[in-house]
């Protein structure tokens, strides 16, 4: 029982369990100022916080619920077939955005063209890069799935409705960051002051800090790759891929969602490759919604992301949908892939010397 005449304790330390910093918080923390793009980015983050919990919850049920599973019967502009979990995703963004104020334009792999919302316009200039459901195979299957972002400042010079200026490098992009949707929910994003992670608690529902600043170690055993693709893959990936069967220390992973094999190299190292292949010579994965966005997010923890020949992050697309190779991960080891692409480059220029020598 209190005694009456005890001072009140004050000491606040066990009025939570832990020291909780939400996401918002956290925004707001790296800036150390209330100055108004510190205000706008905790509010966009507090957006994409609030996708990624109807999302969760929406998937948690979706074996319980009718219509959340399955493909709707169409194709994306990709030509990859739609699933309902796809639509869901892509129109849940939207929704929360439509109400922020903050963003005149989104832009995802579910939409052929930028998606515009005049009223936000003349005042929200951030434009919101997103694939909504990255690893949809794993839905049907409750396995994990993932969302990844950026957030690009728009440019008054967008007065077509275009989207022209949407082609830059990802140099442009003020915040990026990604969902996983797996046993919990966790939101990594960076702003360009490191990368932070954070796990949502239900219970409050609140993402709540979980690590700070991560840093990617320098090399790590896990290569990540669609080996299946082996014969359709360029000599140089197939003389990596050989290179690791016959090392040891190596141990392959991939589950089929992208934001998922990424998560795990980031906490552990190693390195996640798409590269071209015979039937996509320029890989799978889109630049402005994929691939800058984790690029953004590894530079920020120490790791590296290139196409094998040029930093990801330099690549300017010639398309809103624009797909490239991808190694990305740990220093050492992205660095070991792009020697044997690079090798095979040089080997090439040099028979092309040589032919035109002899000719
Ligand atoms: P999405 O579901 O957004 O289309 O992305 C799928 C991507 C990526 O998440 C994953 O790494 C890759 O496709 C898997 O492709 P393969 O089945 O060709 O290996
Ligand atoms: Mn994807
Ligand atoms: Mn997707």
């Amino acid at each position: 029982m209190t005694d009456p005449e005890q001072p009140l304790d004050l000491d606040h330390k066990y009025a939570l369990d832990r020291d909780c910093t939400t996401l918002s918080r956290h925004v707001l923390q790296q800036f150390q100022s209330f100055s108004a793009e510190a205000q706008d980015l905790s509010a966009l983050m507090n957006r994409v916080a609030l996708a990624a919990k109807l999302i969760a919850r929406h998937l948690s049920r979706a074996g319980l619920v009718e219509d959340a599973l399955g493909f709707t019967g169409r194709t994306n502009v990709q030509g990859e077939s739609v699933k309902k979990m796809d639509v869901y995703a892509n129109q849940v963004f939207i929704s929360v955005f439509q109400e922020s104020g903050l963003v005149c334009r989104l832009a995802s792999e579910e939409m052929e063209d930028p998606y515009y919302i005049p009223e936000n316009c003349p005042i929200g200039r951030y434009t919101l890069l997103y694939d909504p459901i990255d690893g949809s195979s794993n839905v049907d299957i409750n396995l994990n799935v993932g969302a990844i972002f950026a957030i690009r400042r728009q440019g008054s010079e967008d007065l077509d409705y275009s989207g022209k200026d949407l082609l830059q490098d990802g140099h442009q992009q003020i915040a990026a960051g990604y969902v996983l949707y797996g046993p919990s929910t966790m939101l990594v994003y960076s702003i360009g002051k490191g990368v932070h992670a954070f796990t949502l608690d239900p219970s409050l529902g609140e993402f709540i800090l979980a690590s700070e600043n991560i840093h990617v170690p320098d090399h790590g055993p896990v290569y990540s790759v669609n080996e299946g693709n082996f014969w359709q893959c360029e000599e140089s990936i197939r003389n990596y891929i050989r290179y690791v069967h016959r090392h040891e220390g190596y141990t392959a992973r991939y589950s089929g969602a992208l934001v998922g094999d990424f998560h795990r190299i980031l906490f552990q190292g190693g390195v996640f490759l798409y590269p071209g292949t015979i039937k996509k010579p320029e890989g799978k994965l889109r630049l402005l919604y994929e691939s800058a966005p984790l690029a953004f997010l590894i530079e920020q923890a120490g790791g590296r992301a290139s196409t094998g020949l040029q930093n990801i992050l330099d690549v300017v697309p010639d398309r809103l949908h624009a797909r490239t190779p991808l190694i990305i991960g740990s220093k050492e080891d992205v660095a070991l892939v792009e020697s044997f692409i690079q090798e095979e480059q040089r080997e090439r220029q040099e028979q092309e010397i040589l032919a035109s020598k002899g000719n």
